[in-house]
């Protein structure tokens, strides 16, 4: 009966796994806050990217971290740079997934902020010329869809139009419209070596506004958004139902690795057990409106389902 009349379920497809790839390694590096998620070398993409075919899930989102870092991210503008690289090695190994390439410029940045500094701040403006180069260069290696992180203003409109002047219409752009400042990307900004001291509140959102948080998403889908994208996800349920309501567009969540975090931790010490706390987690982030759920739980997720695991 509890099944027949179940609301909300969990499938594979539903998850998108974020991948880390290093260019200063040659063995897959533990990030010891997120216990089992790695940073892994280039050579090793081809098989993380397969192995993410066969458990079902279906999307990789690429983020790099690499040591050539500059004052303006200028690694992801070259074709032969880390970002571009990882996109045409994913997409060889396993050319039936949906590729998502992470638009941003921290993890690229020798300052670790998401585009160009001016006078101690972004310059967003600036930022949107590179953003719209990057995008590019990530359409010809071969991204399926490119996902711009950055929380520039006026960044996807700047990203379709050099996407569709340089050839590339059908790359789809998932927007990190709704992006939080949020202390629950702490795990990332390690595991992605990020130099980054300071605060983005000047471009990443207010926890407390919600009226902003639908106004940033609905801006970014008049600008041309094929997806949109509510970042933390568990803290912010209720922007991820509200923003579900008010557009017909596909809503992502990023379940971030801050949540992923806790719940390790917590099921270390024995206080919580990390499979029932995360599938109940990825079915209220469902349930809260979310068709798309970017996940570091995708891959075992995918296994506690299909091996018929209910909250
Ligand atoms: C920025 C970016 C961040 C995350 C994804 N893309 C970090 C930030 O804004 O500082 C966070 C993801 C996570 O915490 O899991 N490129």
């Amino acid at each position: 009966m509890r099944n027949l009349l179940r609301e909300t379920r969990l499938h594979p497809h539903d998850f998108v796994l974020p991948v880390f790839v290093n260019d200063g390694i040659r063995d897959a590096v533990p990030i010891p806050s997120m216990p089992g998620v790695f940073n892994y070398p280039e050579s090793m993409l081809g098989d993380v990217v397969r192995k993410t075919r066969d458990s079902g899930v279906q999307a990789v989102l690429l983020f790099g971290v690499t040591g050539n870092k500059d004052p303006v991210g200028g690694d992801t503008l070259r074709e032969e740079g880390l970002m571009a690289r990882m996109i045409r090695s994913a997409k060889e190994a396993a050319p039936e997934l949906v590729v998502i390439s992470d638009n941003c410029f921290c993890e690229y940045t020798d300052h670790g902020h998401c585009g160009v500094l001016k006078d101690g701040d972004v310059d967003n403006d600036a930022t949107l010329e590179n953003l719209g180069r990057q995008a590019v260069v990530a359409a010809k290696a071969g991204a399926d869809l490119v996902a711009p992180s950055a929380m520039m203003d006026g960044q996807v409109g700047a990203m379709r139009e050099e996407l569709d002047d340089e050839g590339f219409p059908d790359v789809g752009i998932m927007s990190y419209s709704t992006k939080f400042a949020s202390s629950f990307y702490g795990p990332f900004r390690d595991a992605v070596d990020s130099s980054f001291k300071g605060s983005r509140n000047s471009y990443q959102m207010d926890a407390a506004n919600r009226r902003e948080a639908l106004d940033e998403s609905l801006t970014d889908e008049e600008e041309g958004a094929d997806v949109l994208m509510v970042k933390p996800a568990l803290p912010y349920l209720d922007v991820i139902r509200e923003i579900r309501e008010a557009t017909e567009l596909p809503v992502a969540a990023y379940q971030v690795s801050g949540e992923y975090a806790m719940i390790q931790a917590a099921s270390s010490t024995g206080a919580l057990d990390a499979k029932a706390v995360a599938l109940e987690s990825l079915t209220s982030i469902k349930r809260a409106g979310a068709d798309v759920i970017i996940t570091y739980f995708a891959l075992e997720a995918a296994a506690w389902i299909s091996g018929g695991a209910k909250i």
